[in-house]
């Protein structure tokens, strides 16, 4: 059996998408494709004229592959992407699409188009200059999905597709804080523009993208107006994914609240220390280079919820990402992603 798993996710202000692709086997995962923003990217944005840029250290001091050398990711090591692919068996991580080395074979591992900055809508993110914006991401993904029957003709290529990749999409918080909320580049479209209206586009946007998306994988070929409108959006991503789930057929779509699991971890940090010895302090680590450059520091903070005032740590991640795959439908529904593997 062949289905189509999209797994939404809600984080914190941010709205996050995750999306599975998934199938009726248990044969492990080949490749995970990975859409969204900064809380996903692995380096797409090293290749952008940007002003979004997280090859700087102390970002990714603790990611093992790289030697706690930089990659790009917005953390200090793996992101949820990164994990999620690991804990199902992805044997390497996907590689940023922007990557001159991703290419070849080494694109059957999976690809990443994730950019800090990007959303849902093509303006967001405009100040930062450069960004992957959805629309985008999309389009390259046409572009690897055709490299893909290149390599291992039309059938062999829909097979490792639709039987061996997952499909995460994590995006949604820059079209609020780097868009909607935004007072100076915003102003217009806020003032005539509702938050029920702009809204109702990113849903209408999304439908389109997601649609899009998946017929191209089928046919072959923080804040108190940002989490209000998280609230609100996050409803109607609820019913958006109902729909979607009636209309597509060949597709499951699961609904992730990582806004509650935030929650969680933020009130509740020292009971996830008592069960995992995770997380023993909630701190944003301070945006000042020299603090950051301190290691020991670094090193007490990698047990924060947040690595900086916007991205959770790898501890974060791992947590999340544990729920995700293995948590109870408060988190995840109407199963988690193990469940929907081994179905
Ligand atoms: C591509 O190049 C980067 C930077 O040199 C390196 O870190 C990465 O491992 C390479 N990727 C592959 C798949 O070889
Ligand atoms: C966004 O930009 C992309 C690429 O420029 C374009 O293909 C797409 O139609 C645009 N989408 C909207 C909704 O304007
Ligand atoms: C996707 O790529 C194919 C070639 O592989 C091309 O014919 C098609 O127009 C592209 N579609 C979009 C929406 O870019």
């Amino acid at each position: 059996m062949d289905t189509t798993t999209i797994v939404v996710f809600i984080l914190s202000s941010m709205a996050v998408i995750f999306a599975v692709f998934a199938r009726g086997d248990h044969e492990s995962l080949g490749a995970s494709y990975i859409f969204g923003d900064s809380l996903v990217d692995a380096g797409n944005n090293n290749y952008l004229s940007t002003l979004s840029k997280a090859n700087i250290r102390p970002n990714g001091i603790d990611f093992t592959a790289s030697g706690g050398q930089p990659t790009g990711r917005y953390t200090n090591g793996r992101t949820i992407g990164d994990i999620v692919g690991e804990e199902l068996g992805q044997p390497n991580y996907a590689q940023p699409f922007l990557a001159p080395n991703t290419t070849g074979r080494v694109i059957l591992n999976g690809v990443n188009y994730a950019s800090g900055g990007g959303g849902i809508m093509n303006g967001t993110g405009r100040i930062f200059v450069n960004r992957l914006s959805m629309d985008i991401q999309i389009d390259y993904f046409n572009i690897t999905r055709k490299q893909i029957d290149d390599l291992l003709g039309k059938a062999k290529a829909r097979e490792h597709i639709m039987k061996a990749s997952i499909f995460s999409i994590t995006i949604g918080a820059n079209d609020f804080l780097n868009n909607y909320l935004l007072p100076v580049i915003s102003t217009g479209v806020r003032i005539s523009e509702s938050p029920e209206g702009f809204i109702d586009d990113m849903i209408n946007n999304l439908r389109s993208q997601l649609t899009k998306t998946i017929n191209k994988l089928t046919q072959n070929e923080c804040v108190g107006l940002a989490n209000e409108l998280a609230q609100r959006y996050n409803g109607r991503l609820r019913d958006l994914l109902t729909e979607l789930n009636e209309n597509l057929h060949g597709a499951t779509f699961l609904l992730g609240n990582v806004y509650d699991l935030v929650l969680e971890l933020i009130t509740n940090y020292a009971k996830h220390d008592s069960e995992r010895g995770l997380l023993w302090q909630w701190r944003a680590v301070p945006g000042d280079h020299t603090v950051r450059a301190n290691v020991d520091h670094l090193r007490r903070s990698t047990k924060h919820v947040f690595w900086d005032p916007y991205h959770p740590s790898e501890a974060a991640n791992l947590v999340i990402a544990k729920y995700l795959i293995d948590g109870d439908t408060k988190y995840i529904s109407p199963m988690n992603i193990r469940q929907l593997r081994d179905l």
